[in-house]
């Protein structure tokens, strides 16, 4: 395994969603087996350089969609990606929405989470290693500024922040929950991210998301309630789209400066506690 170090070769790593089981535009491609000691990734990861710089492609639910999102195993995910020396991650995924203009086909750039899984490993601490990392601002601006800057190039209609509300699944909400997560605020719903960027946190890695609308959940009088058949109607074009952006970041991110301004990548300076000497 390497780890990534400052000065190192820029490399970045890519989580993709439904409909997103490889990068166009990736060349010199290799997929390969990582292990970890969290047990498997999702799949093979998939390496290959794009406009100058190295990137690392991962299917969330691996080739086939086989994984489903409590199963996603997300720590063997992210410690992947950390162990072949990514020091930013983006996330690509498709997602609900509760706001109009949020309409079917734009992206959001989130900034936020509201974490209501339950049935899944998000740390990787636990007994004998116990340590708290901040997360008031879960994802990192620097790929923020670089995802919105690429949107802009790309002409694709993405919103700058927007909170992400992180259900269970697989099963997707009742419109009562629908009408709740609409009235505290937020802006899509998907059953991924917030795992991930805890634990990108964690990890000391830079993490961003971007979620790509498909449907309009279960709260919008003048739509269908959101069914996989919806979602895969508008997943493609997101899919092609998601893609493009993700190349179009690529410039904006292949000069890393020494460290993350934010500081993503101490976070573990000021997180562990550990028995005084005695
Ligand atoms: N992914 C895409 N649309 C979704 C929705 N409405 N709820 C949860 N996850 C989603």
């Amino acid at each position: 395994p390497h780890i990534a170090r400052a000065g190192d070769a820029v490399r970045i790593g890519v989580l993709g969603g439904s409909g997103i089981y490889g990068m166009a535009g990736l060349k010199n491609t290799k997929w390969r087996k990582v292990s970890t000691p969290w047990g498997d990734p999702s799949d093979e990861l998939l390496f290959g350089t794009l406009d100058g710089a190295e990137l690392v492609f991962l299917p969330r639910h691996g080739r086939g969609h086989v994984h489903s999102p409590s199963e996603v195993n997300y720590r063997a995910n992210i410690d992947a990606l950390k162990r072949v020396g990514c020091q930013d991650v983006i996330s690509v995924s498709a997602c609900g929405s509760f706001k109009e203009q949020l309409a079917p086909g734009t992206f959001v750039i989130v900034d936020q989470f509201i974490d209501r899984t339950f049935m899944r490993q998000k740390s990787f601490f636990s007994t004998g290693m116990v340590a708290h990392v901040s997360c008031g601002h879960p994802v990192c601006s620097r790929l923020g500024d670089a995802l919105e800057a690429a949107a802009r190039e790309a002409g694709i209609i993405a919103q700058r922040g927007g909170t992400y509300l992180c259900m269970e699944g697989p099963q997707f909400s009742t419109q009562a929950e629908s009408f709740l997560y609409k009235s505290w605020g937020c802006d899509v719903i998907g059953m991924t991210n917030a795992p991930e960027a805890k634990l990108a946190r964690e990890a000391e890695l830079c993490y961003a998301s971007v979620a790509m609308v498909t449907d309009y959940d279960c709260w919008h009088p003048d739509h269908d309630h959101v069914d996989v058949a919806a979602v895969i109607r508008v997943l493609l074009g997101n899919a092609e789209k998601g893609q493009a952006l993700v190349a179009k970041a690529v410039p904006h991110l292949k000069h890393r400066p020494g460290h993350c301004p934010q500081g993503c990548d101490r976070v573990l300076d000021t997180a562990l506690i550990t028995a005084p000497e005695k």
